[in-house]
């Protein structure tokens, strides 16, 4: 295994307050960096201090998008440790964003490995308070000096820290959502399965007319029939109907969502019907009619587990559980992050702690 070396920062940053975190404006002391050139492959692991990354106007991630993201998190337990939860599903998940998007693949475990030392490194930033955790963003970009098109050849890996509360103004309380009747996210056969940044992009024009009409977040419906229900714009959604546990099945224009498949695990676990299907948004108006739609919430590294209180759809509004959490979202929250922050034992074997 490559060694990897590091260079410390000279000044070391004031912490911020854990009540004021909110979420991704804040950057710790150093980074992880790596470089891949054709020929030499994955190289020159290092970490150094956080800072600019050096790049011409003619770097090709700037002008095709061959970008691949993850996100995950460490927590702080009440003993003080540090915790990490499914890092390897994410290194696994940020391996096939890089088959879809032509970008070479990472060594998972030594990627796992610098990941560790990082965090061990920046372990002080990791937050206690209630809520809030240490937001890992590893990611990849290509850094070919070309804007011909074409898969690069030199692409730059990083990871970056940042001590993060509620990705959401509103916390636990519920979300609104507007469902997008005329943009779509992703189709079969593109990349809305991978965690790419054009994906992100593609969203942002529905999100601003969202937040016009005074939504948090965009809902899709497929690119095809603009029928089925598929994700929100930062998380993958769930509905209670008839006491059953629904969520779009992955066909691949959703992102596959780890903690998603978590929910789905806890309900298998405690006996809880499971259905991944397609659900369109008139099943979901009919249900609601018919006394039948209990609950519905987000799911995502980012947003936990967020209730949502209430879908927009053309001129149609509908309150779900009263605009108040749910019995279910409250209980994947309380169970998800009982797990994460080590409060109570780990049946899945998600947990990794960091030495
Ligand atoms: C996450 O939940 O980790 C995400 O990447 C969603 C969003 C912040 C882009």
């Amino acid at each position: 295994m490559q060694q990897i070396q590091i260079t410390r920062a000279q000044a070391l940053k004031t912490h911020p307050a854990e009540d004021k975190l909110g979420f991704g404006t804040i950057f710790t002391d150093h980074m992880f960096l790596m470089d891949h050139n054709a020929g030499q492959g994955w190289a020159n692991p290092r970490i150094v201090p956080f800072g600019p990354i050096s790049m011409l106007p003619s770097t090709s991630v700037l002008h095709y998008a061959q970008a691949v993201f993850e996100g995950l998190k460490a927590y702080r337990t009440a003993n003080g440790s540090v915790q990490l939860f499914r890092p390897r599903d994410n290194m696994a998940r940020l391996n096939k964003s890089c088959g879809l998007l032509c970008i070479p693949p990472i060594d998972e475990a030594f990627a796992l490995n610098a990941l560790r030392e990082l965090v061990k490194l920046e372990k002080a930033w990791v937050p206690g308070a209630d809520g809030t955790s240490l937001y890992i963003r590893p990611a990849i970009i290509a850094m070919d000096q070309y804007i011909g098109v074409k898969a690069a050849d030199s692409y730059l890996f990083f990871i970056i820290l940042s001590p993060v509360g509620a990705y959401y103004k509103e916390g636990l309380n519920p979300v609104k959502i507007w469902v997008s009747e005329d943009r779509v996210r992703a189709v079969r056969g593109g990349v809305g399965e991978a965690k790419t940044a054009g994906n992100y992009a593609a969203s942002l024009l529905a999100g601003k007319r969202a937040a016009e009409a005074g939504y948090t977040q965009v809902l899709w419906l497929d690119g095809v029939e603009r029928k089925f229900v598929e994700e929100v714009g930062s998380m993958n959604i769930f509905f209670v109907i008839d006491n059953k546990l629904v969520t779009p099945a992955l066909q691949g224009s959703i992102l596959p969502g780890i903690t998603r498949d978590s929910v789905i695990r806890l309900a298998h676990h405690w006996g809880i019907p499971v259905e991944e299907r397609k659900v369109s948004i008139d099943e979901l108006f009919e249900a609601d009619a018919q006394g039948k739609l209990q609950e519905c919430f987000g799911t995502g590294t980012a947003a936990v587990v967020s209730p949502v209180g209430e879908l927009k759809f053309q001129d149609k509004i509908m309150k779900i559980t009263n605009g108040q959490i749910g019995e279910m979202t409250m209980k994947f929250y309380n169970a998800l992050t009982d797990i994460q922050y080590g409060r109570s034992p780990d049946p899945f074997g998600w947990i990794e702690p960091v030495e």
